[in-house]
């Protein structure tokens, strides 16, 4: 099962065209949030430091993330994790982490002459927490990230990697103006990232 879903997922991978970019309206905004964390292959993800001599400090740091195929994202930021890591070792101690993703990391705002600051430039900045995945989320896990990061596949197998999900409590948009906008995981698992429930979008 896993190893055919990963076949399929490596030739979406491989058919993705990594230019085209159509965002959302800025008024969908859990539909940004989905957009934006779909698109992105990575994050940069703040845990609170075990380490001295920045213990009890946030403490950010960039990981390889994927909520699946490319065009069938399921909202959840997957990640291969290993208990060697720094980051991986604070949440450890405290599961509790924020993920932030930006239309800067495509070439949507250098295209545009966006800032990465600029609210014109959206970021997503998700709370929560890292949990292992377990049972057939695993597969699901595995497919997502090996199909769009698939050097993993080749990473040293001593060093006991696992798949974790990034368990979303609330969802933080800054996109256009008026300030940051909420998003609850409710909303934004009913959100369709992609084109299917809109007519006003073709940018
Ligand atoms: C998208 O993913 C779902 C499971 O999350 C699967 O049932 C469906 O077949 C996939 N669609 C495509 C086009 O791959
Ligand atoms: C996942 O997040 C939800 C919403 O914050 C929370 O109620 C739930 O306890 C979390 N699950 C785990 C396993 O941490």
């Amino acid at each position: 099962m896993c190893r055919a879903l990963l076949a399929v997922f490596l030739a979406l991978a491989l058919a993705r065209d990594c230019d085209s970019v159509s965002v959302p309206p800025h008024e969908e905004v859990a539909r940004m949030a989905r957009f934006v964390v779909h698109k992105c292959d990575w994050a940069s993800m703040a845990t609170i430091s075990t380490h001295d001599p920045v213990k009890g400090q946030p403490f950010s740091n960039a990981f390889s993330i994927s909520d699946g195929p490319v065009g069938n994202g399921t909202g959840t930021p997957y990640m291969y994790l290993t208990h060697m890591e720094i980051s991986v070792q604070d949440l450890q101690v405290n599961p509790q982490a924020s993920l932030s993703v930006s239309l800067a990391q495509t070439h949507y705002c250098k295209n545009h002459g966006f800032d990465p600051q600029s609210p014109l430039c959206a970021h997503i900045i998700l709370s929560g927490s890292v949990i292992q995945v377990q049972d057939s989320e695993v597969c699901v896990a595995k497919a997502a990230l090996f199909g769009r990061h698939p050097e993993m596949i080749d990473w040293p197998t001593d060093h006991s990697w696992f798949f974790a999900r990034f368990n979303i409590s609330q969802v933080w948009v800054l996109d256009y103006f008026g300030g940051v906008k909420t998003v609850s995981p409710e909303e934004y698992y009913r959100a369709a990232p992609s084109r299917k429930h809109s007519g006003s979008d073709t940018q």
